[in-house]
């Protein structure tokens, strides 16, 4: 069977490794985000079997992603949920558009595209649903201060473990990868002032910021039918940071 990976955030940074690693598996994946298109060009320039599906998840109903997969890949086994966004300001200066705006695209997107999707993967009997968390999951955040992000990225937590209880039984795994530093543009503010890099880096035991194939290595891992009997979990792939 040919599998269809959906990746949202699939155009850069950590998405668009984990699409490239889902290609090189075999899979035929759908990159969702405003602009996809460079992203899309590039894997099928290397021959690989990219697709794009162009939106705006905090305009356009998430809903809208299932439904263009399906109607140019005609299934859905794989949801990754990788756009993300920050807002990082004390709490006390966060508007509540801002904190709604960071929670609206991780969190409630997150249910609304696995709403969408599980009735697909439930009538394949396969599915995988891979939500991107963070080290922040754990920790209350980082240096500055990120309260809506952190709290989403918690929320991830519950959700995965909820969605793995009701869908277990019915062939679909959930799990939720959580990062640790990675070098991308998301974290470029922080990675380009010495002030933030230099203790962050100080405090990671294997000495350096993850590339995003790092974390991609592990996220089509459990994607894969290796980690059959993993779901519900938590992956922390951070270089020890929260070990330290
Ligand atoms: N970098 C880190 O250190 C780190 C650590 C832990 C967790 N994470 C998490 O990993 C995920 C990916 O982060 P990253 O570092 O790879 O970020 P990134 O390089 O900034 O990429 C963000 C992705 O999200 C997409 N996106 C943003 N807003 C969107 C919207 N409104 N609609 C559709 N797509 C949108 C972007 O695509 P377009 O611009 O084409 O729309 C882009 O593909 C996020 O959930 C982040 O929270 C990152």
């Amino acid at each position: 069977m040919e599998r269809v990976a959906l990746i949202t955030g699939g155009s850069r940074g950590i998405g668009n490794a984990l699409a490239e690693a889902l290609l090189h598996k075999g899979f035929r994946v759908g990159i969702v985000s405003r602009n996809p298109e460079n992203a899309v060009e590039a894997f099928r320039a290397e021959g690989l079997p990219a697709f794009g599906v162009p939106l705006d998840l905090e305009r356009d109903p998430p809903q809208q992603a299932i439904e263009q997969v399906l109607a140019q890949a005609g299934g859905v086994h794989v949801l990754i949920h990788a756009a993300g966004i920050n807002v990082r300001k004390p709490s006390l200066e966060m508007s509540f558009e801002e904190w709604r705006r960071v929670l609206y695209l991780h969190l409630d997107v997150a249910f609304l595209l696995a709403q969408a999707a599980a009735p697909h993967m439930i009538e394949a009997g396969w599915g995988r649903i891979l939500f991107i968390g963070s080290v922040t999951t754990f920790s209350g955040g980082g240096p500055i201060p990120i309260s809506a992000y952190a709290t989403a990225k918690t929320g991830l937590l519950g959700l995965t473990r909820v969605l793995a209880k009701e869908w277990g039984a019915r062939g679909i795994r959930v799990n939720l990868l959580c990062p640790g530093y990675v070098q991308t543009d998301f974290t470029a503010a922080v990675w380009s002032n010495p002030a933030l890099y230099n203790p962050i880096t100080a405090r990671i035991p294997l000495g350096r910021w993850a590339l995003p194939e790092d974390i991609a290595r592990v996220g089509c891992f459990l994607c894969s039918d290796e980690s059959d009997y993993l779901t519900g979990q938590a992956v922390v792939v951070d270089g020890g940071f929260l070990a330290y």
